[in-house]
């Protein structure tokens, strides 16, 4: 059986009713990226960075998965441990959706961890009413669990090994100009895979794809994948 990659970005979860970061004139709701989503931002005002961080979670909580994360369930079931999905958001649907073998290289809204002692807690088990939460091991300053600008992705070695071993690598809903994804679909293709993009318009990195399906990824996905079921 072959090995099934997806790479998922922000427009598999617009249909949900979360925005996508580039529809935004580089604002994410409202803020920009340099104050919520790095490391100098937190220094410089972590009030307004929890803050947003708080905000975002409540949102994530408050949409469901769509069709397209459930396609990949689908799929998941189909092919078993033969298929991973590599998503760069933060928002936890395709956990909500079902989909286990998943790697969220850029962190998860649903969790925070210590930023002396770097112990991991759930969001639901702190208080949030508290304006900076704290570590309840140590008293640090917990932070949220989100990769911001100028850090490392997490699994990256993990990620290279199933690009390598890929046979289908599918891109959807990612502009393909925040690196490293953006380069995922090139180690992809020199390794062999074929490689199909969904996308609502043409990504920066278009020129490595096989095969590219123009359009939403919830009405897309799931005749894709049906004709995938089919054979592999
Ligand atoms: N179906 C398919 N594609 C869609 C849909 C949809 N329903 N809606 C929007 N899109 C496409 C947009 O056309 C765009 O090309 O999804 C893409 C989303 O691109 P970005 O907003 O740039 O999101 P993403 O590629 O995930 O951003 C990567 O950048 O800001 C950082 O860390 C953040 O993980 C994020 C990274």
């Amino acid at each position: 059986m072959s090995n099934v990659i997806v790479l998922t970005g922000a427009g598999i979860s617009a249909e949900s009713g979360i925005k996508t970061f580039r529809d935004s004139n580089g604002l994410w709701e409202n803020h920009r990226v340099e104050d919520v989503a790095s490391p100098e931002g937190f220094i410089r005002n972590p009030n307004l960075v929890w803050d947003f961080y708080k905000q975002r979670y409540t949102q994530s909580i408050s949409v469901e998965p769509n069709g397209a994360h459930l396609a990949l369930v689908k799929l998941e079931k189909h092919l078993g441990d033969k298929f991973h999905i590599i998503t760069q958001n933060v928002d936890c649907l395709h956990t909500r959706a079902g989909s286990r073998r998943i790697y969220e290289m850029h962190g998860r809204l649903d969790s925070c961890f210590c930023t002396r002692c770097r112990t991991h807690f759930k969001i639901e088990d702190i208080d949030l009413a508290v304006q900076l939460p704290h570590c309840e091991l140590c008293g640090a300053l917990l932070r949220p669990d989100i990769v911001w600008f100028g850090e490392i992705p997490y699994y990256l070695y993990e990620i290279e090994e199933l690009l390598k071993n890929s046979d289908y690598f599918l891109i959807i809903g990612t502009s393909g100009v925040v690196y490293p994804a953006a380069g995922f679909v090139m180690t992809a293709k020199l390794f062999g895979a074929h490689t199909i993009g969904i996308n609502l318009e043409k990504p920066d990195n278009m020129g490595f794809f096989d095969e590219f399906h123009l359009g939403k990824c919830g009405e897309l996905l799931p005749p894709i994948v049906d004709e995938m079921i089919k054979h592999l």
